[in-house]
């Protein structure tokens, strides 16, 4: 989604400003732009597509001054054109806007009436324009921007710089996340930490409803009631190595790599190495006794939730729900006072799972968090957050986010069924011993990435690709068919094996090839059956299984993936990596974008 950066600076803000958008790119962007106060009056450069295509524009036409505002842009309102790429600005004010205005229609009638002339189809441009009207109407410009804040509906964040007032930059959150940082003499803001992570290592995270002036050497802080407010300044650990991408073609591919280790980070939190006893931090409720748990994302995160629900319920016994976070609050769900909510991010920040996580809390439920981000809104929300230690995720492909998140549902499911007493001590000390073992086999399955580049051959010039997989290889069927998706732009389905027979079998076709994860679980027989059907009928299998697998059906196969034995556990980690590393290595060969795929963005917030 739309990436901020400001600066109230010491020296030249326009290199720094377009330095930060590049480190806000992983968001997702069609535009991008830049004002600054030359000699107090506001100046611009806009460009549609990518930020060499505005760093090209500034380089044809300088543009000097020490504060500024820059954006990109995922377009909304109005198509990703230059007329529409951000800073609004009059010439009293220029504007940067994350979210959306949704009484723009009403307020743009209004000031159009007052004679405000607009020159983009954007909601954002009516901040601009409401802003001028209260400093023309005789407002300082610190109350016109409360002052304006107050008739804006909608979750949003903004930042605002006015002619004449060089020391000055106004920004608010409502909804869209804004970090502020302290330099010596300087300050910004930004999106998020990682944009400002070689200007400053101080941040502080705007609460919801703040807005804030901020000068070369001050941050004064107001909370949506307009009282002044302190809010912590905490050293981030961020770094520009961190999102670098080091050897690697693409962050993707890079992040796809790191996952062994990640992922051992992630479970040595919640797995002692040396007694492989699992401890959670303290939770809101009590495991023995609880009926119920909901569990809420979106996307990737949504099918890591998917495995979650398998194994919670296998392990523990206990009943889990799984919601889609844009459909969960509207279809106005039973939630059980005290019941634990839990809701899967990456970001911490996507809309619809952030507003599913108010509205369970609205109902009384205890909610957890699995987030990426510590800072983020879903963690400062939750009553407990089981932070996930993926580090920096820049790839918009979600992947090692994925892997840790299942590291630690798979750490939860069994600290669930250790305290309800629903497995036996042979049979937990056997399943410590399946987790701990899980990095050691990422790796094993890494270093299958030629038979994994060789398959990418098959997949590549399909139209369509469909993924089967049974039980909690049902889900991450569905997430190799997203990846493939979001990377290479080809149509793919992920089913359950069983449900094949049932219409998807149809589409059975020789250039319709069948992804079918298998591994030697109490399912495979049954999968093997549905291999069998679709050889039949003409189609082309690439099976990932285990050599056991391997030796029972690959004969029916045209291409197979041999991934190592392991507890049935712990497969869907483990059958994971392979379908991310197919879709990168077919998105490679159809020379997409991969890192910045068309039309996505790495965190939306927007609803
Ligand atoms: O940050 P989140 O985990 O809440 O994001 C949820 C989805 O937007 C995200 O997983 C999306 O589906 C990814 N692009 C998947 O690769």
């Amino acid at each position: 989604m739309c990436g901020i950066v400001g600066i109230v600076g010491k020296g030249a803000a326009t290199p720094l400003l377009v330095d930060g958008l590049k480190r806000l790119e992983y968001r997702g962007y069609d535009s991008a732009g830049v004002a600054t106060l030359v000699k107090g009056k506001i100046e611009r450069r806009r460009a549609s597509g990518r930020i060499a295509a505005l760093e090209e524009r500034v380089n044809a036409e300088p543009l000097g001054g020490r504060t500024g505002i820059a954006h990109t842009r995922w377009a909304t309102h109005g198509a990703p054109v230059e007329n529409n790429a951000h800073p609004h600005a009059t010439d009293k004010v220029a504007i940067v806007h994350n979210g959306i205005i949704e009484n723009f229609a009403e307020l743009k009638a209004e000031l159009a009436a007052k004679g405000r002339v607009f020159a983009s189809e954007t909601d954002s441009e009516v901040i601009a324009h409401l802003l001028t009207v209260l400093i023309d109407e005789g407002m300082a410009p610190e109350a016109a921007f409360g002052a304006a804040l107050k008739r804006l509906h909608g979750a949003f964040a903004v930042a605002a710089i006015v002619a004449g007032h060089e020391d000055l930059l106004l920004a608010a959150r409502r909804g869209s996340p804004l970090a502020i940082g302290y330099g010596d003499g300087e300050m910004f803001v930004g999106s998020d930490a990682l944009a400002l992570a070689p200007l400053t290592r101080k941040i502080s995270y705007l609460d919801d409803g703040d807005w804030v002036v901020v000068t070369g050497s001050t941050v004064t802080i107001h909370d949506h009631n307009d009282i002044q407010v302190t809010r912590a300044i905490k050293e981030t650990a961020l770094s520009g190595a961190l999102i670098g991408k080091g050897n690697f073609q693409h962050f993707m591919q890079k992040e796809i790599f790191e996952q062994p280790a990640v992922i051992g980070d992630t479970l040595r939190v919640y797995v002692n190495p040396a007694t492989r006893a699992v401890a959670l931090p303290d939770l809101p409720v009590d495991l023995k006794t609880l009926n119920r748990i909901q569990l809420v994302a979106c996307g990737t995160s949504y099918y890591a939730g998917l495995v979650g629900h398998y194994w919670i319920e296998r392990l523990a016994r206990l009943p889990v729900d799984v919601d889609i976070a844009s459909e969960f609050r509207y279809r106005d769900p039973i939630l059980e006072k005290g019941g634990l909510s839990m809701f899967v991010s990456q970001s911490g920040e996507t809309i619809d799972t952030l507003s599913a996580l108010r509205h369970a809390k609205a109902q009384g439920q205890k909610i957890a968090a699995i987030v990426n981000v510590p800072e983020s809104s879903m963690a400062r929300e939750a009553d407990v957050v089981l932070p996930t230690h993926a580090g920096p995720e820049i790839g918009v492909a979600s992947t090692k986010a994925f892997t840790t998140q299942l590291s630690v549902l798979a750490s939860f499911a069994f600290a669930a069924a250790k305290a309800r007493g629903t497995m036996s001590a042979a049979a937990l000390n056997e399943l410590a011993g399946a987790i701990y073992e899980i990095p050691e086999k990422v790796s094993a399955v890494l270093a299958m990435d030629e038979a994994i580049r060789a398959a990418a051959e098959i997949v590549a010039p399909a139209r369509d690709v469909l993924y089967l997989g049974r039980g909690t290889s049902y889900p991450i069927a569905m997430e190799g068919a997203l990846k493939l998706k979001e990377i290479s732009y080809i149509h793919a389905e992920g089913y359950p094996a069983g449900e094949m027979k049932h219409g998807p079998i149809a589409l059975i076709a020789s250039d319709v090839p069948v992804i079918v994860l298998a591994p030697s679980d109490e399912w495979f027989e049954k999968t093997a059956s549905n291999i069998q059907e679709t050889k039949a009928r003409g189609g082309q299998v690439i099976l990932i299984a285990d050599a056991k697998g391997i030796a029972k059906a690959g004969s029916l196969a045209t291409a197979t993936i041999e991934i190592p034995e392991s507890h049935p556990f712990v497969t869907p980690i483990l059958y994971s990596i392979p379908v991310q590393l197919l879709a990168y290595y077919v998105a490679i060969r159809k020379g997409t974008d991969v890192d910045k795929p068309r039309n996505l963005a790495k965190s939306v917030t927007v609803e």
